[in-house]
């Protein structure tokens, strides 16, 4: 039988109360966020066991027999001192989230998502991810052949879906476009079969699961925390953790919230541009239409539906948000390696970017105590799952969902990148990303570099490049000339079907 009783689906805005159900939005009030609350009254967290047995009490499910153990959770937090020294801080905690099973802190949600919709009764759901949610959630899938998962993914994305050959999980590739048009097109396959769509930071069971890194921490830092630092995308993280720090008060294990900073890259940084703008709501203009950047987890360039939660839990907990330079993630990620021999993901490196700018500020103070959580590590060289379908523009119906026919998965930025190593004679293990700057920096493309690649990007993609198109904006990065061929291919499928 399912047990309701220690568990409440409440709207946050005019409180209304949902029976237990994948209710996320309230029909009432605009689609406000519905919270979950737990009655503590008898909460405990358990001494060990896997991440689900210890903290049931504080997580979304109504019945023992739906728990899973992915091997997630139970990282180790260390006392980061050189880092630590290095950038001037004495109490830099690392909670080492990349210990999880796909590296990521991802595999919490994984598990928990999984769990609470087979609470809840669901068994297909479609998600489109930059790779570290969907990785984690196939591998929780991949073990009930009951269920199913559809995936959207953009063209470069596809290697980031590290969870290979699950017959119950079928990847949707859209070999010429972005990770943003990949959840539009999730969005209409989700309208066209009925598929529920599982609603990111809307979805109780992806954003509680994330909380309890910060739930281990408070009993594994010797100290009281007294911020908590997190590179975000729709800071899911960041408002369960919130949340979680009044259940631990509520409990008696702390006794005060800690202060919630939140770091974003200079490329995508929507949501501090709202909290700088000060006001409830972010602005359209704050909106990033085309995000790109070095944190592949977190190009979310319009968290405008759950800003205003994220801002409020930020603001009640006295912390802050920011922005991370390029140059600043680089220097991180290779000084938390030189120092502690710590892999992590740029994603993870902006919390270091963020605390070393606050101390500057006088924000931070040098002994305060920080807990950092780092959220992930790149899977490099993992085997990449491969498409079932391929996505297109289409005229006629929005998207084209045709069988993967097999053959090359080079999408739009794999065709540039190679065509970039060859026309420049480029050493073969080079380093190349989205934000490898070919003008000015970087590469440093001279004119008649400039004219050759371009030369050679219209053999490849068989588009001309007009003199107008030359320009600084197309040319600026390699992500920017990927943009620009995704775009002329677009237009080029759409006038063909029309
Ligand atoms: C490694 C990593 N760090 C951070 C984030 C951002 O998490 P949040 O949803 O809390 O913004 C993600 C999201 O996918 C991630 O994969
Ligand atoms: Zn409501």
């Amino acid at each position: 039988m399912p047990d309701q009783s220690r568990i409440t689906l409440k709207c946050v805005k005019c409180g209304k109360v949902y029976p237990w159900s994948f209710s996320v939005q309230c029909a009432d009030c605009n689609n406000a966020l519905i919270d979950i609350d737990y009655d503590l009254s008898k909460a405990r967290i358990g001494r060990e066991g896997p991440m689900m047995e210890r903290y049931f009490d504080f997580l979304p499910l109504t019945r023992r027999e739906f728990m899973i153990d992915g091997g997630e959770g139970n990282t180790p937090c260390v006392h980061s001192r050189e880092l630590g020294k290095a950038l001037g801080f004495s109490n830099l905690y690392s909670k080492m989230e990349t210990a999880n099973p796909t590296r990521t802190t991802k595999d919490r949600q994984g598990t928990m998502a999984v769990a609470a919709l087979r609470d809840l009764g669901i068994s297909r759901f479609i998600t489109s991810s930059t790779g570290n949610s969907c990785t984690s959630l196939a591998r929780i899938v991949s073990r009930f052949p009951d269920m199913h998962m559809s995936i959207f993914v953009g063209d470069e994305f596809l290697k980031r879906v590290n969870w290979v050959d699950a017959p119950n999980v079928d990847v949707y590739w859209l070999k010429n476009g972005t990770f943003v048009e990949a959840h539009q097109a999730a969005r209409w396959w989700s309208n066209k079969t009925g598929d529920s769509s599982e609603r990111g930071f809307f979805f109780f069971g992806k954003r509680e699961a994330l909380k309890i890194a910060y739930m281990e921490a408070v009993e594994q830092v010797p100290k009281p925390i007294e911020y908590y630092v997190q590179g975000i995308s729709s800071a899911m993280g960041v408002y369960s953790t919130w949340k979680a720090s009044y259940q631990m008060k509520e409990i008696g294990l702390v006794e005060r919230i800690p202060g919630m900073i939140c770091v974003q890259e200079e490329t995508c940084n929507p949501m501090v541009r709202g909290w700088e703008r000060g006001q409830e709501q972010m602005s359209p203009e704050d909106v990033i239409r085309y995000p790109r950047g070095l944190s592949k987890s977190t190009l979310r360039g319009d968290p405008s539906m759950v800003f205003t939660y994220v801002r409020h839990a930020v603001a009640d907990s006295g912390g802050t948000m920011l922005t991370a330079s390029q140059d600043d993630m680089r220097e991180m990620k290779k000084l938390a390696m030189d120092t502690e021999g710590m892999d992590i993901c740029h994603t993870a490196a902006m919390t270091l970017a963020g605390i070393r700018t606050l101390l500057k500020q006088g924000w931070l103070k040098p002994d305060a105590v920080l807990l950092l959580n780092m959220t992930g590590a790149d899977r490099v060289g993992a085997a990449h799952a491969m498409p079932k379908f391929v996505v297109e523009r289409d005229e006629v119906d929005e998207w084209r969902v045709t069988p993967f026919e097999g053959g090359s998965v080079e999408g739009a930025l794999d065709r540039v990148e190679r065509v970039l190593v060859e026309s420049q004679k480029l050493p073969g293990d080079v380093e190349l990303d989205t934000e490898t700057w070919l003008l000015g920096k970087g590469l440093a493309l001279d004119s008649v570099a400039l004219l050759e690649f371009s030369l050679a990007l219209e053999k490849e993609f068989e588009f001309e490049v007009t003199e107008e198109e030359l320009n600084y904006e197309n040319f600026r990065t390699v992500g920017s000339v990927a943009d620009l061929f995704r775009s002329k291919m677009a237009d080029h499928a759409l006038k063909r079907n029309g």
